[in-house]
């Protein structure tokens, strides 16, 4: 009797109410997932040849063994001046001068393009938006969108992984200063990141482990969090419950070629990473001597990992700036060439194709890209290293 009666409740009331919440929760995503569109592109399942190439590794493949592409300041895709403009209403608030686009546009794809080309490491700099509400995502003084949240876009990693459950994301999450005139990494804004990394949905996504990057195995389907931030206005507590690898900025040094990070004292694990990002040439000095310059910091991190410390993370970055140059090198330039004879073979993109070729079969771990698209083949031969 009972049973029955607890069965007919299950199929008069509860089966139709089902149907109902899950037209509310699709609806609902398709509502986040829409407000992310300016940060994350506009969602749609894919079958691209490179989103799901981590298939090809075995699970216990020791994630610091691989090879992974990833974009630098990724959320600037859509920068353009007509973005900076349609801003610049709120962007006033912040009280700061917003130099030409060019200065901050580091990519041209979204992140749904990014995915699906390939990309698995990303790039995310925050800070709260002009009205002191939400976390968003800025590149310097340049805000990247107002309604696009850091949790709007998180839940289209969420939903790319669902769709791909083979692939592992690694979100490097900082905090980006000079936002606004008095804008600080204060207590709000760290209860804000930490409530977004540590939310109940956040939780099943992130895999709960600490200074270890692990196997692919371990992580599919997931995402590691590198964290290039502290929590240092917030009790000890806060710090503990996050997971992931911790960079701490005041370890970062600016601009250097060559930073030996230790991420893990216990088990001595380094991070070497290069992060030349404005080439310390002479003023007037061409985009070409500047490419150069970049080429070879960014060559020189790549060929040791290829030849030392297997076991410890090698992280590069090539993108690169020369802001203060005359004329400025943006960060195109340095990625792609100035278009005149000037840099007949293109930029460092270019020139690392050839450079990758010749890798074959070894290790160069995470390199950080801009304008990761061009040349074409870039990510194709870097994947097939
Ligand atoms: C990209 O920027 C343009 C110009 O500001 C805007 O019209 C367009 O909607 C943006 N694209 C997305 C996906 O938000
Ligand atoms: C946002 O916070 C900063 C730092 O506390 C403050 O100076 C600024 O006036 C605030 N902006 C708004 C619009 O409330
Ligand atoms: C930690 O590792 C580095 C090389 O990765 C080595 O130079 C150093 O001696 C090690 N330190 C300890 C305490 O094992
Ligand atoms: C290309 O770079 C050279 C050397 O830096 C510079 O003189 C020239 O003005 C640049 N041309 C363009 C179109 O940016
Ligand atoms: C190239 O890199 C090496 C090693 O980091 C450095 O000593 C040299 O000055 C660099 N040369 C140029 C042209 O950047």
């Amino acid at each position: 009797m009972k049973v029955l009666h607890f069965g007919s409740v299950i199929t008069l009331s509860a089966l139709p109410l089902r149907g109902w919440c899950s037209s509310l929760s699709d609806y609902a995503l398709q509502r986040v997932l829409q407000d992310a569109s300016p940060i994350f592109g506009k969602y749609a399942k894919d079958v691209a040849d490179k989103s799901e190439w981590m298939k090809k590794y075995a699970d216990d493949t020791q994630i610091v063994h691989m090879n992974i592409p990833g974009t630098h300041d990724s959320s600037t895709w859509n920068y353009t001046q007509a973005t900076q403009e349609s801003l610049r209403g709120i962007t006033d608030l912040n009280e700061v001068t917003v130099p030409v686009a060019e200065t901050f546009r580091c990519q041209e794809r979204p992140f749904i393009d990014m995915l699906s080309m390939g990309i698995r490491a990303f790039d995310l700099r925050y800070a709260l938006d002009p009205t002191n509400t939400t976390l968003v995502f800025y590149h310097s003084q340049a805000l990247l969108s107002e309604t696009a949240t850091v949790d709007d876009v998180l839940f289209g990693f969420y939903k790319w992984l669902d769709d791909h459950p083979s692939e592992t994301l690694l979100l490097s999450f900082q905090y980006e200063g000079s936002t606004a005139k008095y804008a600080s990494n204060n207590a709000a804004v760290q209860t804000q990141i930490f409530n977004t990394l540590t939310s109940p949905v956040a939780q099943s996504y992130f895999p709960q482990r600490k200074n270890t990057l692990g196997t692919l195995g371990e992580s599919r389907g997931k995402i590691i969090l590198l964290r290039r931030f502290d929590l240092d206005q917030l009790p000890a507590s806060y710090t503990d419950k996050l997971p992931g690898l911790h960079f701490s900025p005041s370890l970062w040094t600016d601009n250097s070629p060559d930073i030996t990070l230790t991420y893990n004292t216990n088990d001595n694990l380094t991070a070497y990473i290069e992060d030349y990002y404005q080439p310390l040439t002479p003023t007037g000095s061409t985009a070409a001597e500047n490419i150069k310059w970049k080429y070879n910091a960014t060559t020189r991190n790549i060929v040791e990992a290829t030849t030392k410390h297997a076991d410890s993370l090698f992280w590069t970055w090539a993108s690169s700036e020369n802001t203060e140059n005359t004329p400025p090198d943006w960060p195109k330039i340095m990625a792609l060439g100035n278009g005149t004879a000037i840099t007949p073979k293109g930029g460092v993109n270019h020139h690392l194709v050839p450079f990758f070729r010749q890798q074959r079969g070894k290790r160069v771990g995470i390199v950080m890209f801009d304008f990761f698209d061009q040349p074409d083949d870039l990510i194709d031969v870097f994947l097939s290293i």
